[in-house]
């Protein structure tokens, strides 16, 4: 796949969707040590990145919309941040790109929309190109209340394919389900701010 499109991609995203993970962002930037090099997959509009900036030594985001990344590479040009840059890429492809190792791979809100077999492959991919992989997701299964019912319709509204894949990404228990199927490690793990999602350091 050379790239993804959804409707909401770009300024929508940017500005509607990307600020409700700020709680999700903060929670990541608190679990990595200072002046790392960070690779965000599925970065969106950047919105991770450009908060990280201060903090790290190198942050480089990547992700398949176009529309996203040079959404991102805009709001870049505007702000000169040298530590930072962006790439249109397919996350299973990423290893080409990058010789060198990351101290840590940020995937937040992304493995849920990918078919059963991507999903495992990214992670796969990520465990190769860094020391550790945070990841931040939906808690499976969603508590049944108000945010976890909008979490729902918004997953329905993003698409069939969206929906399906996450329906699967429910039926195989999730972020559980993959660390457990790849052998990985838990290392910290904190709940969202909502409690609807969950943020997971592994190796
Ligand atoms: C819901 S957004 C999350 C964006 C950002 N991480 C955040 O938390 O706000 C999911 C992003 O993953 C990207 N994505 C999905 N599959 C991908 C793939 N195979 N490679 C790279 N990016 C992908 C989508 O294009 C989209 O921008």
């Amino acid at each position: 796949m050379q790239n993804k499109f959804h409707w909401y991609d770009g300024l929508f995203y940017d500005k509607a969707i990307a600020p409700n993970q700020d709680g999700t962002f903060a929670i990541m930037r608190a679990m990595m040590k200072a002046n790392s090099t960070i690779i965000d997959v599925g970065t969106g509009t950047g919105r991770f990145v450009f908060q990280a900036a201060a903090k790290y030594k190198t942050v480089v985001g990547i992700d398949l919309s176009s529309r996203n990344i040079n959404f991102a590479n805009s709001e870049l040009k505007k702000n000169n941040i040298p530590n930072i840059s962006f790439l249109h890429a397919n996350a299973l492809e990423i290893k080409s790109h990058f010789p060198d190792k990351f101290d840590y791979s940020t995937i937040s809100y992304v493995i849920h929309e990918m078919p059963f077999e991507m999903r495992i492959n990214v992670l796969k991919t990520l465990k190769e190109i860094s020391n550790e992989i945070i990841i931040g997701d939906y808690f499976v299964p969603q508590p049944k209340n108000k945010r976890g019912f909008s979490n729902r319709i918004a997953e329905f509204l993003a698409g069939f394919d969206h929906f399906n894949n996450y329906l699967n990404f429910v039926k195989h228990n999730g972020i559980y389900g993959l660390v457990e199927q790849l052998g990985l490690q838990i290392i910290q793990e904190k709940i969202g701010v909502h409690g609807t999602s969950h943020i997971v350091r592994v190796k």
